[in-house]
Order: C-alpha cells, then structure tokens, then sequence
C-alpha cells in the first residue's frame, strides 16, 4: 500500500515544486486569479486510509472541468446511454477544450465528446431537474455520495464571475441549439453550468472522488454509488478525453484515467487500486496543472501505476 512508503511523497512534492514557476493561474474566470500559484497538493485514498504529503490538501477550490465527469455519470443514470450518445459522441477532438472549430466542420454538429466545453453543455441540458436549483441540488446529493463529505457545496462567487464572462460558452451552446442538440433557455443552462463547475472540493474529496470510479462505482463500505457500466464509460473518457489535447501524452508517460479542471485540480481513478487527488493551480498551455501532471508522472513511474 503506497501509505506506507514513508517521505516518498514529500520527496514528489518537493520535487515538482519548482514546475509551478512555469505555469499561470487561469484568468478567464476572474475569480480564479485568487488562487495561490505556488499551491501543489495530493491526497491519495485506496479504501483504508488517505495518505497526504506535502501542501494544504484541505485547500478548497472548484471542480471546473472535473464536474464533467459526475454530470456524464448522472445523465447515463438519468436516462440510460443511448439517450446521451444520441446528444454526444465518443471520439477525442484534439482540440483544445473551448474550441468550436468540430461543432461547425462536422455533420450532424453534435459534440464529439462530453469532456470538451460543447459536449458537458450538451450533458448538463440532459440532467433531471424542474428548475437549476432541482438540478444543482441533485449533482450537490450526487458529488457528497461519492466523496462521503455532506458538506460539499458550490461557491457563488466562482459561478458568477464565470456567469458573467462566459460568452464562448454560451455561443456555443446557441450553436448547438441552432441544430438542435440541445433545446431550453441557454441562459438557465449556462447558470446551472457555470454552478456545477463552482462545486468547491478539497484533494481528499477528489482522491474519494476517484476511488469510487477506481472501484468500479462502489465506495470503501461497499455501497454502490454508480452502476459498474457507467463507471467503465466514464474511466474510459477519462483516458480517451480527460486531459484534453494533452490525453495522448499523458496516457504515455501516466497511464492513469483522469480528469483536469482549470482551477488546478485532477482527480484521478488507478483500477482496482486507488484514487488521487492534486491540486496545484499554475496550469500548463493546455489548461492542465503543470506541476500535478509532473507529480503524477513520477508517482507512476514510482509506482507503477500505468494501466498499459
Ligand atoms: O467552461 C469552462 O471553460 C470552465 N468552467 C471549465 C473548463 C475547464 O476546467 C477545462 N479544464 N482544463
């Protein structure tokens, strides 16, 4: 069991430290520049205990592009796989996360897949719910289950600020009502949206987060949170699409499913093994914590954690 490895991750951290000087803070979302760039965190939970190294792991910041995978996870459960896939595909884009470019070259233009910014539009549409608040109370009931954290909630301030300058988002949700993949008011869509991706977590959540998904949808009492079918779909994606344009890359040198948010988190689910969760907020290029991806590749070269 890695908890028992002692310093190894103090080691890690300390390490990739030095990354976090390359990165930059995501400032799309204003509110998001608040973070601590110098901030690198990770909890790792396989069933028994969760392990923390270095950093404030009870640092909170929010799932941003992690949520996708829960609401992909609540939609298939709210009604069934055909449904959704009808709404969204299964193919990688290449792209980076906000692009367009897909939704316009390609025909019929529903989106290629739900981890891009077009895609997760298209499977928040679909989650259950007579009003946002309905729907954002269900994802709230969904996220505490799997992180066993009742006290999980979304904070305001992020959601407004990205309400407020999230212009990209909404064109291409009208895009997609244009040609009618998705239906409803764009503006109640995007306050839902922009709240899920507001849910605030700290590493431990995420590592339980990922253990579920690590433990085919069952938690550590045995409890099951999510079918066992849902859960292959969403480690696949998280493979496939999970780190964006970087998810080759990262499938070569990690080798873990996992999922990043512009906020610096990544949560991560090893099969059958365990689930991590990093935080570190100065972000690479491609929208990815620079120093959570370098910290997860020496824990899996450490570890040996690669599924391939
Ligand atoms: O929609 C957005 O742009 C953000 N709320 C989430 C994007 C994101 O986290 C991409 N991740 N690397």
């Amino acid at each position: 069991m890695i908890c028992n490895y002692g310093n190894d991750l103090k080691e890690m951290v300390d390490q990739v430290r030095i990354h976090t000087k390359h990165g930059k803070l995501a400032d799309y979302i204003p509110a998001l520049m608040k973070a601590n760039p110098d901030d690198i965190a990770i909890s790792i939970f396989d069933g028994q205990q969760t392990c923390f190294s270095e950093g404030n792991h009870q640092q909170l910041f929010t799932l941003q592009s992690i949520s996708k995978i829960l609401t992909l996870a609540l939609a298939i459960m709210d009604h069934g796989e055909e449904l959704v896939f009808d709404k969204v595909g299964m193919e990688p884009t290449g792209d980076p996360f906000n692009s367009i470019a897909k939704l316009e070259s390609h025909v019929p233009s529903k989106p290629l897949n739900p981890m891009i910014n077009a895609g997760a539009l298209a499977v928040s549409a679909l989650i259950k719910g007579a009003s946002t608040e309905e729907k954002l109370n269900r994802l709230l009931i969904f996220v505490r289950e799997l992180s066993g954290n009742d006290s999980i909630t979304y904070s305001k301030e992020v959601a407004k600020s990205e309400f407020e300058t999230a212009d990209l988002n909404r064109s291409l949700a009208y895009f997609m009502k244009q040609h009618q993949v998705i239906s409803g008011d764009i503006d109640h869509l995007l306050d839902f949206y922009t709240k899920q991706c507001a849910i605030e977590v700290n590493c431990n959540d995420l590592a339980r987060i990922g253990f579920v998904l690590s433990n085919n949808g069952k938690d550590s009492t045995g409890k099951r949170i999510i079918p066992v079918e849902v859960s292959r779909i969403v480690k696949t994606f998280m493979v496939t699409c999970g780190m964006y344009n970087a998810s080759g890359e990262f499938a070569i040198r990690v080798g873990i499913p996992a999922k990043s948010g512009v906020s610096g988190g990544i949560v991560c689910a090893v099969p059958n093994k365990m689930g991590i969760g990093i935080y570190g907020p100065a972000l690479d290029r491609k929208g990815n914590s620079i120093a959570g991806m370098r910290l997860l590749e020496l824990l899996s070269e450490k570890y040996e954690l690669s599924i391939f």
